[in-house]
């Protein structure tokens, strides 16, 4: 058995420590990251003072920081000391599909973890510490500091790759024609959906700022001549063409209000008879572990907005003039709630 190992009976008081020190671990995958060392052991293995020269670091703080990730079974050490990949270290890499690279790095990086420490100012005020750190929200900050920004894109879109087959896999999108989704990111879901479904053409509403990403993505998709891409305002106006509609975690990053606007603006432009698909998680009731109840945590402290359950996606669809038909889960964190207008 190892130190790790969750069949190991506990007391409660060592389980207790070892998720407060999630912290310490979350840091320590967060700096393999960043040095790129999943990339730099992906031949071979190697040793802290080889990694150390690699990457210009402190080749006995490197190896504090391997040994740790080690012990969580994210890289392993052999017998002569060289530190190898594992299965857990293969999406650190960056250049493997599905790549959680980004995602280790944007999730530690400095914007992402102080507001943590502000933890209280959310639960106050039910604000968002970030806003209260950075004194603008996260969307500012982003807009205004490239770097990070093109970070937090490279890691939406790893999510975005993730999220997109069980979604298509769960419904049968063979009936539809034209398919709006509505903040449709840099096209993901619509790229799976096209390529499974011949007979449909998609219309992608995004930003302005994110159409010339979509447009290169969906080019490398292989499916650009089949999507019209508008730049536009979700809460402004929707196109009226579709037979479909669609918006995949969009209305989490909003607060009932905002949600509303934006379902109403969808509602007021689709045809009749037309239905909407809200691709969002559903929090389960009870105490068991659903990834919903921690995003919402990030959502509570980061960004905004909140994770809903059944009877909160209820009314707000009651207030919205839609009616749910049926909700269809997936074997990801998010279910399809197909409704229609009332
Ligand atoms: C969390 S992302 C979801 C992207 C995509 N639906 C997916 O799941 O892959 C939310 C998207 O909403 C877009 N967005 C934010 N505000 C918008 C607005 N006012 N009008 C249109 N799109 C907007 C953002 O650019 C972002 O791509």
């Amino acid at each position: 058995m190892t130190a790790h190992d969750d069949t190991v009976q506990q007391p409660a008081s060592a389980r207790l420590l070892e998720l407060l020190s999630a912290k310490w671990l979350s840091q320590a995958v967060g700096v393999v990251a960043r040095l790129g060392i999943a990339d730099l052991v992906a031949d071979k293995p190697r040793t802290p003072l080889d990694l150390a020269t690699a990457c210009e670091t402190n080749p006995q703080a490197l190896y504090r920081i391997l040994r740790a990730t080690a012990c969580i079974g994210v890289l392993a050490e052999d017998d002569q000391g060289r530190f190898a990949l594992t299965p857990l270290a293969e999406p650190l890499r960056s250049d493997v599909p599905g790549s959680l690279r980004a995602a280790a790095i944007t999730m530690n990086m400095d914007p992402m973890w102080r507001p943590y420490g502000h933890i209280d100012h959310s639960v106050r005020t039910g604000e968002p510490a970030f806003d209260y750190v950075y004194g603008t929200s996260v969307y500012q900050y982003l807009r205004d500091h490239l770097e990070a920004a093109a970070l937090f894109q490279q890691t939406a879109a790893g999510f975005y790759a993730m999220s997109a087959p069980p979604v298509v896999a769960a419904y049968d999108f063979s009936p539809y024609r034209t398919i709006v989704d509505v903040g449709g990111g840099i096209g993901a879901l619509l790229a799976t959906i096209l390529h499974g479904n011949p007979q449909a053409r998609g219309v992608l509403l995004e930003d302005a700022s994110v159409i010339p990403l979509a447009r290169d993505r969906l080019a490398a998709a292989g499916v650009a001549d089949r999507v019209d891409l508008v730049a536009g305002d979700f809460f402004a106006e929707v196109p009226s063409t579709g037979d479909l509609y669609l918006i995949k975690s969009c209305l989490r990053n909003w607060d009932d209000h905002d949600a509303g606007r934006i379902l109403a603006t969808i509602r007021a432009a689709m045809p009749a008879g037309v239905r909407l698909l809200v691709v969002d998680a559903v929090v389960p009731t009870g105490n068991d572990f659903h990834h919903s109840k921690i995003s919402d945590v990030e959502l509570l402290t980061v960004a905004g907005g909140r994770e809903r359950r059944a009877d909160e996606w209820q009314a707000l669809f009651a207030t919205t003039g839609f009616r749910p038909s049926a909700t269809i889960p997936t074997p990801g964190p998010v279910a399809l709630m197909e409704v229609e207008a009332a």
